[in-house]
């Protein structure tokens, strides 16, 4: 059975309205996660994955503004929430990290401190203890020499070192969500996976949920128990991960699968998906990915005219793609 939701998502849109004109980077996105739960968002760069976890926690900066729908988190409303009530929720309730984890931490502050801050303001520990809790948090993301290390400044630890610092930080409060938004790209290949498996196993150690935002479908694959997959600011398939790779029910995701190199071989060319993301600042009234898409020759017009809604596969897996409601 699943468990109740902990975040619940619906018609979520976030949009950039400049002299240009209005970018609809999110633009009507329904999602859930259950408590503990690991979903994998994925899509190509510049599908709206950043901006839509930004606006999670309402972390959208100006000229971007959420213009439509609710996110429902633990119960609460977070679209109505004041400013007190939702900086108290980003310190306990729900955590990010980001790609760089560098240009998160700050560079003159011993990283020892920056990890026991939201411990002392947040959770309201003594300085001490804080700072007993924070080097316990370093051996747990696997800093050797933890103690020696909290006194280390952020340049003098190793890009891998860093990022495993933000997850200590982001983790320190045990928060309900976190949300790691391509938190490897910017590392070796051999330390992302390890990265990857200290997310999942520290998450998973303190019943964190994660929302594990990558353009790379194969991590996805190891890591995640849901996936949502993201064209043009739209999820257009969701569904449990074996469901999503055994069957990928839109040609989007179906594309992606193919250009993903396969785990452990090599293959000579990648199948990439031609053509391009569509230009988000003009509205598209029919599928985004109906100007690649093989399909759209034999499916006629239908495509181009009306956006397809999210049309059951299987009662947890859906699509939007008007393939699913031909007979
Ligand atoms: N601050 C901004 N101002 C204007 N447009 C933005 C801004 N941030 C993102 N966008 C646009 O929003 C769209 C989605 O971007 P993003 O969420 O970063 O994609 P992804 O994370 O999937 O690569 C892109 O077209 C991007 O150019
Ligand atoms: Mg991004």
């Amino acid at each position: 059975m699943r468990e109740a939701a902990l975040l619940s998502v619906r018609g979520l849109a976030a949009h950039f309205v400049t002299r240009a004109g209005t970018l609809r980077a999110v633009d009507g996105v329904d999602l859930d996660l259950a408590s503990g739960e690991v979903l994998g968002l994925v899509g190509e760069s510049g599908c709206g994955k950043t901006v839509l976890a930004l606006s999670l926690m309402r972390l959208v900066e100006p000229p971007g503004r959420l213009v439509a729908g609710s996110i429902t988190f633990d119960g609460n409303d977070v679209t109505a929430m004041d400013t007190r009530t939702i900086t108290r929720l980003r310190g306990r309730g729900m955590g990010m990290i980001f790609q760089q984890p560098r240009t998160s931490l700050d560079p003159v502050i011993r990283i020892g401190n920056q990890i026991a801050e939201p411990l002392i303001s947040h959770a309201g520990m003594s300085r001490a203890a804080a700072a007993r809790e924070a080097i316990a948090l370093l051996e747990a993301v696997g800093i050797p020499g933890a103690e020696a290390k909290a006194r280390a400044y952020p340049h003098e630890l190793s890009g891998g070192q860093a990022q495993r610092v933000m997850i200590a930080i982001a983790l320190a409060l045990k928060p309900r969500l976190l949300i790691a938004d391509e938190p490897t790209t910017s590392l070796d290949v051999t330390v992302q996976a390890q990265i990857l498996a200290l997310l999942r196993e520290r998450c998973r150690a303190l019943g964190t949920a994660l929302i594990l935002v990558t353009h790379d479908i194969g991590v996805v694959a190891q890591l995640a128990d849901r996936v949502a997959v993201m064209y043009a600011g739209r999820i257009v398939e969701q569904g449990p991960v074996g469901d999503i790779f055994a069957a990928p029910a839109h040609p989007y995701t179906q594309g992606l699968l193919q250009s993903a190199p396969v785990l452990g071989r090599r293959r000579e060319r990648l199948a990439a998906i031609e053509g391009n993301i569509p230009d988000l600042s003009r509205p598209i009234p029919g599928c985004a990915f109906a100007p690649r898409c093989d399909h759209r020759p034999t499916m006629g017009e239908r495509c181009d005219r009306e956006m397809p809604p999210a049309l059951a596969v299987t009662p947890a897996h859906a699509a939007r793609c008007w393939r699913l409601a031909t007979p």
